[in-house]
């Protein structure tokens, strides 16, 4: 005898990678990274609301596995992230994630989904959107140190969000260069390759420092960071891993998402740990001010929060909703008589 279907209450959606590639490609990944950062925006604006926690954080010689929960009491969410800055020499990336939202009032998971492109999305959709109160408004020529997975996003987020025009490639692996390179000019971004960082700097209103090395790493010197520029720096995001010298931070006003995280992982931990920051999302509400004038350096110090991952997931499990673009995966055990679960794996023998 075939046991009966799973019921619809043991049916969880499911995006895989193809769906969540099939669902970028449709909305355009430019208006995607436009909608993602409206919706964080707008999770920034009731911060308050969130529960809200440093991230979990398994740390080995390799690199890190983290789970980066949080709720507003209705939904909750989490993410598992890895960070292997040596993964790429064996063909593995150096960021995976796949995360979960689900309904507070049952606890039941609403939508499972993949999450290292998502990742790469609202980490750029974020980005963007700090660097909209951050950065010179005539922002158009942005450095960007660190070719790998996430530059192509962050690039194509900032030209959508704040009309950067030409960007100016450096990484210590020329071939990675080469790869952003033709990936951007393919969208029609003016491309410049440099040999040193140093040399993409020039010129730039905006740097992005998206590097991957599990060490106090010097990607910026202080020499090279002129009045007025806005760093957003992506790449420091782990206790022992920054990619700025410490004079660039004493130098700079310095926004964060979430102090008790960032201190931990930010750039900052090289600062004492009462050195003043701002929240980003006191500068979204408007509590708090963002750019002053036109030689501040402003830095925003990156390290990703959940707030930004639960915003992401809310705004898939709606797309989802709507498209159907995802499989139904038979998660949750659901007997007859919700307290027979055993006589439910009797009966599965038939
Ligand atoms: N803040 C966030 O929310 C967030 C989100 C995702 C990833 N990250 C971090 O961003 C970084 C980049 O991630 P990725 O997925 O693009 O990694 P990746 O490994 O794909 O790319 C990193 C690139 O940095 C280059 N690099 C390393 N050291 C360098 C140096 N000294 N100068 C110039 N280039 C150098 C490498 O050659 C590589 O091409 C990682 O450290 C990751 O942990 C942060």
């Amino acid at each position: 005898m075939t046991p009966p279907a799973p019921s619809k209450l043991a049916m969880v959606p499911f995006v895989s990678v193809d769906n969540m590639m099939r669902m970028v490609r449709d909305v355009g990944p430019e208006r995607m990274m436009t909608e993602l950062a409206e919706r964080i925006e707008a999770d920034f604006r009731r911060w308050p609301a969130f529960d809200k926690t440093p991230r979990i954080a398994a740390h080995s010689p390799e690199g890190v596995i983290e789970l980066m929960p949080t709720s507003d009491g209705k939904a909750y969410a989490f993410k598992y992230v890895n960070g292997h800055p040596g993964n790429v020499r064996t063909g593995h990336q150096t960021v995976t994630a796949f995360g979960v939202i689900s309904d507070v009032e049952t606890g039941y998971p609403a939508l499972l989904t993949e999450m290292t492109l998502l990742t790469a999305l609202r980490t750029a959709a974020t980005s963007a959107m700090a660097a909209r109160h951050l950065a010179p408004s005539d922002a158009s020529v942005m450095a960007m140190i660190g070719n790998g997975a996430q530059c192509e996003f962050q690039a194509l987020a900032f030209r959508a969000m704040l009309g950067i025009e030409q960007v100016r490639l450096y990484d210590i692996d020329p071939a990675a260069t080469a790869k952003a390179a033709r990936n951007l000019a393919a969208a029609g971004l003016r491309v410049t390759s440099c040999a040193s960082a140093q040399e993409a700097v020039a010129g730039a209103q905006i740097i992005t420092t998206c590097t991957a090395d599990k060490q106090f790493a010097t990607i910026l010197t202080d020499n090279m960071v002129g009045a007025g520029v806005h760093i957003n720096a992506i790449g420091g995001d782990c206790p022992g891993k920054t990619e700025l010298h410490r004079d660039i931070l004493l130098r700079s006003d310095i926004f964060v998402e979430y102090p008790p995280q960032t201190r931990i992982e930010g750039e900052i931990q090289q600062l004492d740990p009462d050195h003043p920051v701002t929240e980003l999302w006191q500068v979204v509400t408007g509590r708090a001010q963002g750019r002053r004038n036109a030689s501040q350096i402003t830095l925003f110090d990156s390290v990703g929060f959940a707030i930004e991952d639960f915003s992401a997931l809310g705004y898939v499990r709606e797309r989802v909703a709507r498209t159907g673009h995802c499989q139904m995966l038979d998660l949750l055990a659901d007997p007859d008589d919700p307290r027979d679960l055993y006589g439910m794996l009797l009966r599965s023998a038939g």
